[in-house]
């Protein structure tokens, strides 16, 4: 899989989604559905984007007992999606796991997992105030970037700025997704480490996940193309 622009679908309902994706004529952009969108509509968002043509990442992020991570992915894995993912938090023991309920019965895996090592929005001061992590940020996203290969992931969510750093630890084929991206004329929005497409691209991401950048542009098919030039050339 080669470097791709993912559009981040946070919409309240299908309606208003596929209102978003027909406006995308000649190409099917990559989607990443999250909480918002699937909680609202269930499985049947997933397959009809999937019927549509779309690749798609189901960012549910799953952090839980290993076994009930398992059957969770089960079930996901019966959803065809391209991406899913865990919380590395959950421990090497639970991404393994995870593992484990995407594999098929012939030994492939039903989708790429990831896992995401700290939320952008977490800084480095609650992260050692509130969850006693007394490490740096970046210590702790390499170390849960090395746990997820060593438990068989594919790659991680992390930031831009992460990035390279990933690629070093654990390896070029290592998937880096990175949220977090702003155009350098747009807005921030809540985001606060931001980076553009073309910045994203200097700094070796493989897959940039963009949200209101596009879905809240004056012209969001526009918008996509400029991400896509930027980051993809
Ligand atoms: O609108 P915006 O471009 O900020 O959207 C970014 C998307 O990436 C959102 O769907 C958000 O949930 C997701 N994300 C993030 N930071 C992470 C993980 C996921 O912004 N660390």
């Amino acid at each position: 899989m080669g470097k791709d622009v993912m559009i981040a679908c946070d919409f309240e309902s299908a309606e208003k989604t596929y209102e978003f994706l027909d406006k995308f004529k000649d190409v099917k952009p990559f989607v990443k559905i999250g909480m918002e969108l699937f909680y609202a509509e269930g499985p049947a968002i997933v397959k009809e984007i999937k019927k549509r043509g779309h690749k798609i990442f189901l960012d549910l992020k799953l952090h839980d007992i290993p076994n009930t991570v398992k059957k969770a992915m089960a079930v996901l894995a019966s959803l065809d999606v391209d991406f899913c993912n865990v919380h590395a938090a959950g421990t090497s023991e639970m991404m393994k796991y995870a593992v484990e309920g995407l594999t098929k019965a012939d030994g492939s895996r039903a989708a790429k997992l990831i896992a995401v090592t700290q939320l952008t929005s977490t800084s480095e001061e609650r992260m050692q105030k509130e969850l006693l992590i007394s490490e740096s940020l970046e210590n702790t996203v390499m170390s849960y970037a090395l746990n997820a290969k060593n438990s068989g992931l594919d790659g991680v969510v992390c930031s831009p700025l992460e990035a390279g750093k990933v690629h070093e630890v654990c390896g070029k084929d290592f998937f880096t997704i990175t949220p977090g991206i702003r155009f350098a004329d747009g807005e921030k929005g809540d985001q606060v480490r931001v980076t553009t497409p073309a910045k994203a691209k200097e700094l070796g991401s493989d897959y940039i996940v963009v949200g209101r950048p596009i879905t809240a542009a004056a012209d969001p098919v526009a918008a996509y193309n400029r991400c896509v030039e930027e980051f993809v050339g």
